[in-house]
């Protein structure tokens, strides 16, 4: 736990300091820690049943669920400014399908039960394409969810059995038409590019599929290998290639080209979408500075400047919950220069881009450089990334930070 020199307005136990709303739009995000499977590439907080045995279960959270949310809104209820509208809600996971129609609406008014929503309010949720149906489909839009995402990664077959995903190729097409038929206008297909195997032919069936969806939205991401994984694990003893740069790269601009041509733009480096009304606003208020609440094991949040998350083992998080005081396993107040760093790597990597006056002297040099070299261009007082330079974010970032 990090803590500074301003001064708490509120004090939880163990020691959690609160501190008012910031200015930008409130967020609630709900982490379902549940897979029926693992993907071996996947480093999120999610279990599979048998990882859990007896310790916890999607009951189990749903009550200690609504006993954070509950806790949650009277703190925020203490502090000088009064809670904001929820702008926007997004149940993430592991696997918030698994929970059903009904179990999804069940979260739903537990989070209406403590907030009140903003009556233009996005709310999405994740979902997994083998964990659908039309009838789901139906009820969360029942239920007032108005945005759905949905994990496809791959068209080919031979890329989803190396990724460990249990769906059928066509499925999450399928999933995409279905949540359109009942009713969303908002969808999202996940891809993953870069797997060990897939071929330029692969990414251009994964694009023909996304595009025939008639989704609005598509995030697309390269392959991490994070560390402790399966997949991980596949590479170092030499079973699988890790992915390649140059490859990653041209996959990008692939994508990029594609969806471009379909009238899906760019508006994050790993983010299209049809016009403004089809971006995620929720992920749009993490990178440009909002507020948020984040409930569930492992969730972060992030209220003026402080930041804290929870405990991480379901068992762990209900039982802390049951104890009374927010599931927090520890906290930090971010100093002026930690938001400034934040800001800097979130916002360079939107459309939107960089504000430049609030760049610091040296950063301002490092700016000059990025642009000269063709990896930004400045458009009003904005920093905002070429095409070559979506290719690099990352370093732009260390450039502009160092
Ligand atoms: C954590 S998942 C949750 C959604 C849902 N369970 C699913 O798998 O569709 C959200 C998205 O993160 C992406 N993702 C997770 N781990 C990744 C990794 N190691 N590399 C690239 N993308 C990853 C996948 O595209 C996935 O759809
Ligand atoms: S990628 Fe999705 S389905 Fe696979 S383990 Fe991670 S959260 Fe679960």
């Amino acid at each position: 736990m990090v803590s500074s020199a301003a001064a708490p307005i509120e004090t939880e136990t163990p020691a959690l300091v609160l501190r008012d709303f910031g200015d930008g739009p409130f967020g609630i995000y709900i982490h379902v820690p549940f897979c029926a499977t693992r993907c071996g590439y996947c480093d999120f907080n999610t279990y599979t049943a048998g990882e859990l045995g007896t310790s916890a279960s999607p009951q189990s959270w749903l009550e200690a669920l609504r006993g954070e949310l509950a806790t949650a809104a009277e703190r925020f209820a203490a502090l000088p400014t009064a809670t904001p509208e929820v702008a926007t809600i997004f149940v993430g996971g592991g696997t918030p399908s698994l929970l059903g129609g009904d179990g999804l609406a069940d979260v739903l008014d537990s989070v209406r039960a403590n907030f009140t929503f903003a009556v233009d309010a996005e709310v999405t949720t994740e979902s997994n394409p083998e964990s659908t149906s039309p009838q789901f489909f139906e009820r969360i839009r029942a239920a007032g969810f108005t945005r759905v995402s949905l994990g496809m990664q791959s068209a080919a077959q031979h890329v989803l059995k190396v990724l460990d995903r249990t769906h059928t190729p066509g499925r999450a097409v399928a999933a995409a038409k279905e949540a359109r038929a009942a009713g969303f206008e908002h969808v999202n297909l996940d891809l993953i590019y870069g797997t060990p195997g897939e071929r330029d032919s692969d990414l251009d069936a994964s694009l023909d599929a996304v595009l025939s969806a008639g989704v609005d939205h598509v995030s697309a991401y390269s392959l991490i290998v994070e560390d402790g994984t399966a997949l991980a694990r596949r590479v170092r003893r030499g079973e699988l290639p890790a992915p390649d740069d140059d490859v990653l790269a041209a996959r990008y601009e692939r994508i990029d080209a594609r969806l471009g041509a379909a009238g899906l733009t760019w508006y994050e480096v790993s983010n299209w979408a049809a016009g403004d009304s089809a971006r995620c606003r929720h992920n749009l208020g993490y990178w440009d500075g909002g507020d948020w609440l984040g409930a569930g094991p492992g969730a972060h949040s992030h209220v003026g400047g402080v930041r804290w998350w929870n405990v991480k083992h379901p068992a762990r998080y209900a039982d802390t919950v049951a104890r009374g005081g927010l599931p927090a396993a520890g906290w930090e107040i971010l100093t002026a220069d930690e938001q400034h760093t934040e800001r800097v790597m979130l916002t360079v990597r939107l459309r939107t881009g960089l504000p430049l006056n609030e760049l610091a002297p040296t950063e301002s040099a490092a700016a000059t450089r990025i642009i000269a070299d063709g990896l930004a261009v400045r458009s009003g007082d904005r920093l905002i990334l070429t095409d070559r330079g979506r290719l690099l974010a990352d370093g732009v970032v260390r450039d502009l930070l160092t």
